[in-house]
């Protein structure tokens, strides 16, 4: 039986219970994690602490920080995970105040805290022959650098993709690549790799934090810089980073195939791999 957490306890799921008055049901008022485990080894779990403590502070809800930390390892110890290739789920939302409003819920209202983990395998078509990537309209919000619960947008490009036979969706706005529905978009240019500036349009990724650091680590020149639409047609290799994709190579954009041979794209999956034996604990 899973067994979830919420608001300080650890619990069988189908006991776990939240009100419909919640903030996170009735405007996507929160802020969520995604961590990646490897065989019960867990990757870059203070940059998930950070980059929630960052949500919060940007959706003003600082004050609703909790100690989690040990909360990701005992998902995966009370759900038989402990040697698993998993997921694990942070949330918090402003909680249930008794009234409804636009205007934030009175400052003693307690946040809503849930965590949650589960077994998680790639789609080998990700890798063979890899990813197929359609563009879209980038219809978001101008806060994407907020990693918030509200995912209406990116659920339904993503569906769009599905539908359309890829697996993942770009988005473009104004011209430029900004990211995928659930992911950062990268590219080689004359063996350069590219990825898009840190903008309030995109989400600092961790694993395209990661990669740079990678690429600087191993002398490979890269540019934090647009990739407008058109250049998608030129790009060497394409591919995307994100915690359940980790560095996957784009197959084919919209109606083109892309070569084959992606050596820089092969090379940055091998290191991100020593990196997370490395680093994952
Ligand atoms: N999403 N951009 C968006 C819009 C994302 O939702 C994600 C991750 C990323 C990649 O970030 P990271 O490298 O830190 O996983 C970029 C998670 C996995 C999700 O919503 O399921």
């Amino acid at each position: 039986m899973t067994q979830v957490y919420l608001n300080g306890e650890f619990l069988p799921l189908e006991q776990a219970h939240i009100s419909p008055l919640d903030r996170g049901f009735l405007y996507g008022d929160g802020v969520y994690e995604v961590i990646r485990v490897y065989k019960g080894r867990i990757l870059m779990l203070d940059a998930h602490f950070q980059r929630l403590e960052s949500s919060l502070s940007k959706m003003r809800m600082g004050a609703y920080l909790t100690p989690l930390q040990d909360v990701p390892q005992q998902l995966l110890a009370k759900n038989g995970l402990a040697e698993a290739d998993a997921l694990i789920y942070l949330q918090i939302t402003r909680g249930a105040p008794p009234k409804r409003s636009h205007f934030f819920p009175p400052a003693d209202t307690e946040p809503t805290v849930f965590g949650w983990a589960w077994a998680f395998q790639q789609n080998p078509e990700w890798f063979d022959p890899g990813m197929t990537v359609i563009t879209l309209g980038d219809d978001r919000w101008a806060r994407c650098d907020i990693k918030t619960t509200a995912l209406v947008p990116n659920a339904m490009a993503n569906q769009r993709a599905k539908e359309a036979g890829a697996h993942e969706g770009i988005f473009i706005r104004d011209g430029a690549v900004t990211e995928g529905t659930l992911s950062n978009v990268w590219g080689v240019w004359d063996g350069a790799v590219r990825t898009p500036p840190l903008t309030n349009y995109i989400l600092p990724g961790l694993k395209r934090a990661a990669l740079l650091g990678i690429c600087g680590a191993n002398g490979l020149a890269v540019l934090e810089a647009p990739i407008f639409e058109h250049e998608l047609a030129t790009a060497d290799e394409l591919f995307v980073t994100s915690t359940p994709y980790d560095v996957a190579p784009i197959h084919k954009c919209d109606d083109r195939v892309l070569p084959a041979e992606r050596p820089v794209t092969r090379r940055l999956m091998q290191l991100f791999q020593e990196f997370v034996a490395r680093e994952a604990r």
